[in-house]
């Protein structure tokens, strides 16, 4: 289970992910995954997020060869990660892909989604009871697998059912048993969620149609019916599964979500009808409890959609985990949004496979991402208890930004973003992947600060003393009275020294150009 305030705990401390996911075929053999691990190592990432293939793991029926399972398990154990693992079956991107070749020539035993003019896809629907007891099944013979290899080291610190879930290719299933749950009220649990959901898209959905007190799906959803009928049902599938697995091994499991909010934002087509889209949180909430989290996929490279997702998914019943986002540089800034206004719990790149060229040097679109990573690992420990606190602030420059104002406890911060004078400059404009000065902001006491990333000067400045601001030289740097200024970085809970600053390197604020080395600025 998750613990302080949804963090999942690593030896009872909350514990925060910062990793990379495999793409996806990298996980069929021990060889595939071998130099993955060093990638993951050299980018700074604390976790992999490997996938298991119900194909693989169960090639016939009810034969179960784990052996791969002990492969990733091993190797991250060797390379001191915690490991993720990505359960594609019933779901993967919202169609059947990683099923067994047993499933996928049963359509007749294993029911297909039926489009509404009658065509079968290649997408198992979420009404077949035979489906649902083969999946559960193998889901809870890994489970148990994994309770037997790794309950002692808990290597595996959570896992993900299905791989953004939904059918894709039709709204819902339009079988004849499709369309007779469809045609029946919706079910009690929903209709009485509705009036305590203002402000959601669901409400909305409902609102717009009347507000009704019961009626068929379509009578209370309009337009949204078949979406909503579909997410119900592909949320309690997987709750069953979920509840199969948490009644062998209390391990955390979560769902990712191919987002909503996507082209013309049509369910079926434009992203798969059924998951956990933001307009449907509430909903999951409600139809799957033994799920933990409702985890967005995030490839949105301008930061106020980027932004938008996470405040939807950062909630009080839901804290903001981020499974995928992109490898690139715009991750490498939004990243600290996420974490600190967010208070993210977690995120990884997607396919950190491509994270190195043939010559094994890291890629020039991935260099950004890598320092963001050093960064943020240099005060890792530090960002539980400052989320907790509202003492972690994102120090971030986007497009045409030159400078950043930051309200602390007692104190001001003004952030530039030029370090033209130390060889390193942050363009202020060059587009949503330009590398940019970012970083983090971290109050940890009435007069102690820490500061990590890369990019930007930041000045700190006491808010009340104004004689001595009237005294005071008036080039910024010469106003801050540091007792102490050092850097280094954390080790687990221990801050390690690495040098102190003082004159050039302290008078004119604190200069951040060392990815991996984090400042800690003491006032008297
Ligand atoms: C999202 C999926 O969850 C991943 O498995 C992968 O297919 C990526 N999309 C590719 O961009």
């Amino acid at each position: 289970m998750t613990g302080n305030n949804g963090y999942i705990t690593v030896d009872g401390k909350p514990f925060f992910i910062l990793g990379g996911q495999v793409h996806n075929s990298s996980a069929y053999t021990k060889d595939s995954m071998a130099p993955l691990w060093d990638v993951l190592v050299r980018m700074h990432a604390n976790t992999a997020e490997v996938p298991v293939y119900w194909e693989q793991i169960e090639p016939e029926e009810g034969a179960f060869d784990f052996s791969i399972v002990d492969d990733v398990i091993a190797g991250a154990r060797e390379h001191e990660l915690r490991l993720v693992l990505l359960w594609f079956a019933t779901w993967k991107n919202g169609t059947m892909k990683y099923t067994p070749g047993w499933v996928k020539v049963q359509p007749d035993r294993f029911r297909r989604v039926i489009t509404a003019d009658g065509f079968p896809l290649p997408v198992l629907s979420p009404h077949c009871p035979a489906t649902l007891a083969a999946d559960t099944a193998a889901f809870r013979a890994l489970i148990e697998h994994i309770k037997g290899a790794d309950a002692g080291e808990r290597t595996v610190i959570a896992v993900q059912i299905e791989n953004e879930p939904g059918s894709y290719g039709s709204e819902r299933d339009y079988s004849l048993e499709g369309n007779a749950l469809f045609a029946v009220e919706a079910p009690p649990a929903v209709m009485s969620l509705l009036p305590t959901i203002a402000a959601s898209g669901l409400h909305q959905a409902w609102a717009e149609n009347g507000s009704r007190t019961g009626g068929a799906w379509v009578e209370v959803f309009g337009r949204r019916a078949a979406e909503v009928f579909n997410a119900w049902h592909v949320a309690r599938y997987i709750d069953a599964i979920a509840a199969a697995a948490r009644a062998v091994y209390d391990v955390p499991l979560y769902v990712n979500v191919w987002l909503g909010e996507n082209g013309f934002r049509d369910a079926g087509y434009d992203y798969p009808s059924g998951g956990a889209v933001s307009d449907m949180i509430p909903l999951w909430k409600a139809a799957a409890p033994h799920v933990d989290i409702l985890a967005p996929d995030i490839y949105l490279p301008d930061s106020d959609s980027f932004r938008q997702i996470c405040a939807a998914y950062s909630r009080a019943d839901n804290p903001l985990l981020i499974p995928e986002c992109g490898l690139r540089p715009a991750t490498a800034r939004q990243m600290f949004y996420a974490i600190a206004t967010h208070k993210a719990i977690g995120i990884a790149p997607f396919g950190i496979d491509s994270l190195v060229d043939e010559d094994g040097a890291i890629v020039d679109t991935g260099v950004a991402l890598v320092e963001s990573f050093a960064a943020t690992r240099a005060i890792l420990s530090l960002i539980p208890q400052a989320q907790e606190n509202g003492r972690l602030h994102a120090i971030v420059q986007e497009e045409g930004v030159a400078e950043q104002f930051i309200a602390l406890e007692g104190y001001n911060a003004l952030v530039q973003f030029d370090l033209s004078w130390y060889g390193r400059r942050a363009p202020t404009r060059g587009g949503m992947e330009t590398e940019r000065g970012r970083g983090l902001l971290i109050q940890t006491g009435p007069k102690e600060f820490y500061v990590t990333g890369v990019g930007f000067t930041v000045y700190l400045r006491p808010i009340t003393d104004v004689d001595r601001i009237l005294r005071a030289h008036p080039r910024r740097g010469q106003l801050d009275p540091w007792l102490l200024v050092e850097v280094g970085r954390f080790e687990g809970d221990r801050w390690v020294v690495e040098g102190r600053r003082a004159g050039d390197e302290s008078d004119f604020g604190l200069v951040m150009a060392i990815p991996g080395q984090a400042v800690r600025a003491v006032f008297d």
